[in-house]
């Protein structure tokens, strides 16, 4: 018998999340079945769309690497890695259900983490946020937004990689720095800047021809003034408005959108779950050749989940921010 710990939302979200809003209890888990497998957590990827999946009483949600303790199924030996969906939870019972092996190239020294980063969800959001959505092509001008973050910093990057100009903004003078040594063309703090319009145009003159969103918001009202007719923007995330109690309203942006003839599409990166393994052995071989950077914000201890996902919600992460436990 498995005593595993897991933690529990007892309180939906009034705003921005607490640390009593969650509970930490324990469980006993059942033998693995015929085909079943115990999974025991190794690092734990932080998300923060958790506030709109997930009720009172529920396991938090998010993904992590575990290693395979217990097996009495042959393709998933003990000792083996995996990435699973099993929730803020040290131990997990699993039919198979949802389970991703590891990629068998995966290089020894490449840490394990990084499947729930740069080589996971996140630089899989930027591949196809970049190619499928915006269809960037070299010499074209992107803007990226919460740009030091886990999807951002490798957007830039592969934007780089394929000829273009990058334009990056984050919220402190340290991520603006850590930019610049990846190699943004342009980058800038958005909090310290007077004006963002006026930070927006001198970093590109003559607009932006492609803008990956990670924050909504009133930035996003000023960004899409500086786009290019004909721009394309790829409506990825919202992060500023995530942990609004009462919603945020106007100014619209279908003026500026008819004006300019921009086309905005939103996208979850799950829309090319098929494309996952090929893109996966991509973005490791750009991570092996040197061309593709990172940096993680790592928290240890099971027991510090919540302040980890609450310093993750006020951008204390350069990069992904995983729990190690
Ligand atoms: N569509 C998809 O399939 C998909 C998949 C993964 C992630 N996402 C979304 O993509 C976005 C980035 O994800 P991520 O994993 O890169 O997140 P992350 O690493 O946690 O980065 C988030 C960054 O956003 C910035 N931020 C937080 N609150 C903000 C606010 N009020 N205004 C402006 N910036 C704020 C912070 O950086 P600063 O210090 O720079 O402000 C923070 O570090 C999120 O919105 C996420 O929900 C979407």
């Amino acid at each position: 018998m498995v005593q595993a710990k897991c933690w529990v939302m007892t309180k939906h979200f009034d705003g921005f999340p607490k640390t009593s809003d969650f509970e930490l209890k324990e469980e006993e888990l059942p033998e693995p079945k015929d085909g079943g497998k115990t999974l025991w957590l190794y690092f734990f990827s932080l998300l923060d769309l958790n506030r709109f999946r997930v009720k009172e009483g529920d396991v938090m949600i998010g993904t992590q690497v575990a290693k395979v303790i217990q097996s009495r199924n042959p393709a998933f030996p003990v000792g083996s890695h995996v990435v699973s969906n099993s929730g803020w939870r040290t131990h997990t019972v699993s039919d198979g259900t949802g389970l991703t092996p590891i990629l068998p190239e995966w290089p020894k020294d490449v840490s394990l983490s990084l499947a729930l980063g740069t080589i996971g969800m996140p630089g899989l959001t930027a591949v196809y946020g970049i190619e499928e959505v915006l269809g960037l092509q070299k010499g074209e001008t992107l803007l990226v937004n919460a740009a030091a973050g886990a999807v951002g910093s490798v957007v830039g990057q592969i934007a780089k990689i394929k000829g273009c100009k990058v334009v990056g903004s984050a919220g402190t003078d340290a991520k603006v720095a850590y930019l610049r040594e990846l190699g943004f063309d342009e980058v800038f703090n958005y909090k310290t800047v007077g004006s963002l319009e006026e930070a927006l145009r001198k970093a590109s003159p003559e607009g932006y021809d492609c803008f990956f969103e990670n924050v909504g918001g009133s930035f996003s009202t000023v960004a899409l003034q500086q786009m290019k007719n004909f721009g394309r923007i790829a409506v990825c995330g919202s992060i500023s408005v995530y942990n609004d109690s009462t919603p945020q309203t106007g100014p619209y942006p279908h003026l500026t959108m008819i004006l300019k003839q921009l086309k905005m599409e939103g996208f979850m990166q799950s829309r090319w779950e098929h494309k996952h393994p090929e893109t996966l052995k991509r973005l490791l071989a750009w991570v092996k050749e040197g061309k593709l950077h990172y940096r993680e914000h790592v928290t240890k201890g099971f027991e510090n989940m919540p302040a980890a996902f609450m310093g993750m919600l006020q951008g204390e992460n350069i990069g992904k921010a995983v729990v190690a436990v």
